[in-house]
């Protein structure tokens, strides 16, 4: 199967007013096929909203040195022209942000709001109020001429999730990325999104990058996850081996602190600080060495000398650590 979309050697630092740099992405590659489902699972600070506004190059070239290549379908977006940009962004691959509350407008109604950004993307007339409808129709099976009616505060939290799925496949993308699309929702209204994002996977073959700090959302759902730390990926593989018998002593210490059901996540932050001790980005790495060698139970002499490489385990899944360096 090819790859829709591939990152490779992807590095972004932050330049502050002052000219520091901070390292965000240190290397990240990937790929991600056709329809796949791909979970990206971090801590806070790990990199995981920048790693998704880089897949669309959505950041201020005046703070951000970016390095390495975004192939979506063999285009470098890193070098793209802005025209060519345009012609991608929100149209072939969309992001849906991990601030649902300010990304809707308050006083407008949620159905201006999807034709707005079909309007933007050249739809008009008689196909733009087609689109909207078939838009709304994939989102809600009812209700659907009220809900387009309705104001952002009319409706309930799932509602306006799905309002921004809306907006996010109103172009019919390819891939859409999703950065914690269900962080502010109870569990029960979290599973049901991510039912919709796997009908959409379904309906519309649409691959998706769902980012997420909770391991057991990805358990039903994922199809591969990448498993970020401090802006480098320490393991990468199919979903099920990753969960079940995670290679990572961080992905391990991330699986051993998953609640055994997703209803039982909701204070899920807590409990994961509590099981892997130390900050969760050091605030000063080590000069050369694992990042994550101060906090791994796992430790060893060589883990502060120098930087692990990736190894492959088996086919498809890799892991950055010394302890398997040898297999
Ligand atoms: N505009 C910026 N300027 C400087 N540093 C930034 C900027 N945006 C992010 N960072 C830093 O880059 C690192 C990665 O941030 P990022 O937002 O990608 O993490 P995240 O994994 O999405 O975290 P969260 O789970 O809290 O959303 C953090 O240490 C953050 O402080
Ligand atoms: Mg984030």
């Amino acid at each position: 199967m090819g790859s829709i979309l591939e990152v490779r050697d992807l590095r972004v630092a932050y330049r502050s007013r002052s000219g520091d740099t901070f390292r965000a992405l240190d290397g990240i590659s990937f790929h991600l096929g056709p329809g796949e489902i791909l979970g990206v699972l971090g801590e806070s600070g790990s990199g995981k909203s920048t790693l998704a506004a880089s897949l669309l190059r959505l950041f201020r070239q005046d703070t951000v040195v970016a390095s390495g290549a975004v192939l979506f379908e063999g285009m470098d977006l890193l070098q793209a022209k802005p025209n060519e940009l345009q012609r991608i962004r929100g149209k072939r691959i969309s992001l849906i942000f991990q601030e649902p509350s300010v990304a809707l407008h308050p006083t407008m109604r949620v159905g201006s709001q999807v034709r707005q950004v079909l309007h933007a993307h050249g739809v008009d007339g008689r196909a733009l109020n087609q689109r909207t409808r078939e838009v709304f129709e994939t989102l809600f099976r009812e209700e659907t001429e009220r809900i387009a009616r309705s104001y952002p505060h009319e409706l309930s939290g799932g509602q306006r999730q799905r309002i921004l799925i809306a907006q996010a496949i109103a172009c019919g993308p390819s891939v859409l990325v999703a950065d914690e699309p269900t962080a502010s929702l109870d569990p029960t209204t979290q599973m049901e999104i991510l039912g919709v994002f796997r009908s959409l996977r379904e309906k519309l073959g649409l691959a998706l990058v769902f980012i997420t700090h909770n391991p057991a959302l990805l358990a039903p759902f994922a199809d591969r996850i990448l498993v970020l730390y401090a802006g480098r990926v320490v393991e990468w593989g199919p979903a099920a081996t990753v969960l079940a018998s995670p290679k990572h002593p961080y992905t391990r210490a991330l699986r051993e602190s998953m609640p055994p059901r997703l209803e039982e996540t909701s204070d899920f932050h807590k409990k994961k600080l509590n099981a892997i001790p130390g900050d969760s980005l050091p605030s000063s790495l080590p000069p050369q060495g694992c990042p994550f060698e101060p906090r791994c139970p796992e430790r060893m002499d060589v883990c502060k000398s120098r930087e692990p490489i990736l190894v492959t385990l088996s086919a498809g899944h890799t892991v950055y650590c010394f302890r398997y360096e040898s297999e």
